[in-house]
């Protein structure tokens, strides 16, 4: 539904995107993930025709990014902000609007705005003023706005930026509901949990480049970790993490006084680690032993760390 042949963009001097190339198979949920700057909107921008590529093109739905106005007929698009909403008008006002700029009216016009009220769950709001809506209200009034064509394809930047846990879940389960309806999207987000709920696909994305691609399952399971040992010690690790190395009990890498050791057989490395704790005659204050998830896959992908490369921004 989506294919992305070699995409690259330059701002000036600055390469942001890098020799893109993806596909997106249809009805499926595809995120974007990466740190700030990487390029994840730059992308969505340049699929929904708002920037021009400096090489490489894409289709969508078997239209050429040459024909970009044939593009944005198919393609919805629900961008961070909330400029693309009159704040003056209700809910129900907005839809009529953006709706006869696609020409539709009439009959035609109030069904599909029923369908889209029932569908986006906004019933209860949908007739009061935009400015009286919280931040999540307002990002599924936008999602409604850009289902009002019936588009194949939603491209979305960080639908769930800023709301609360109830109104995450909510968004979540009407971006399954809009993929089982045969919808294609491709989201970006901070959101590391959330792409390993509901990602078919994920891109991780780190300055311009993909580092990795793949479902989340596939990519976790590709790195060969079992576990995720996370330790702190009552004094500095690098005597123990020396040790660690040197027996080479899994990858290990020290974040902000915590060690954190990969293996792939947890039971065995467990028990190499407290021999080597009581060797060292460290004492243990807190000690983890988790899934490996996505922020492992970028650790290995990047050397670097996730948390600390993101800047603290959701
Ligand atoms: N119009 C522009 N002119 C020059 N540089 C730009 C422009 N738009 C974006 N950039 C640069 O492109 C890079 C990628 O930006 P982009 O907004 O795509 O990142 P992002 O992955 O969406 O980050 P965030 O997670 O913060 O939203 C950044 O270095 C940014 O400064
Ligand atoms: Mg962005």
């Amino acid at each position: 539904m989506i294919e992305v042949l070699s995409l690259s963009k330059n701002f000036g001097e600055k390469t942001v995107l890098r020799d893109i190339t993806f596909s997106v198979a249809p009805s499926t949920m595809t995120f974007l993930l990466g740190p700030n700057g990487a390029g994840k909107t730059t992308l969505i921008r340049l699929l929904c025709g708002l920037l021009e590529p400096t090489s490489g093109s894409f289709k969508i739905a078997g239209i050429d990014s040459s024909r970009i106005a044939d593009i944005k007929r198919v393609v919805g698009v629900v961008l961070p902000g909330e400029r693309n909403l009159y704040w003056k008008l209700t809910g129900e006002e907005n839809l009529e609007f953006f709706g006869s700029l696609y020409g539709l009216w009439g009959r035609k016009l109030a069904v599909r705005i029923a369908e889209i009220v029932e569908l986006t769950g906004i019933e209860e709001f949908y007739r009061t003023p935009v400015e009286r809506y919280s931040t999540g209200m307002r990002q599924r009034l936008s999602l409604a706005r850009a289902l009002l064509h019936e588009p194949k394809v939603l491209l979305m930047d960080e639908p769930t930026s800023g709301m609360d846990p109830i109104a995450k879940n909510q968004m979540e389960k009407l971006l399954s509901k809009l993929a089982r309806n045969g919808v294609t999207l491709l989201v970006s987000t901070h959101d590391m949990p959330q792409v390993e709920r509901l990602a078919d696909q994920v891109l991780i994305i780190d300055a311009g480049r993909i580092v990795a691609q793949g479902s989340p399952a596939q990519l976790i399971a590709e790195m060969g970790q079992k576990a995720l040992i996370r330790f702190v010690l009552d004094g500095p690790p690098d005597e123990v993490v020396d040790v660690i190395s040197r027996q080479q009990l899994g990858p290990v890498d020290v974040l902000e006084g915590e060690v954190r050791l990969w293996s792939s057989s947890p039971d065995e490395t467990i028990g190499d680690l407290f021999a080597i704790l009581r060797q060292t005659s460290t004492r243990l204050l807190r000690i983890e032993v988790t899934k490996p998830g996505l922020d492992g896959v970028f650790w290995r992908a990047t050397g670097r760390y996730w948390e600390f490369d993101r800047g603290g921004q959701e």
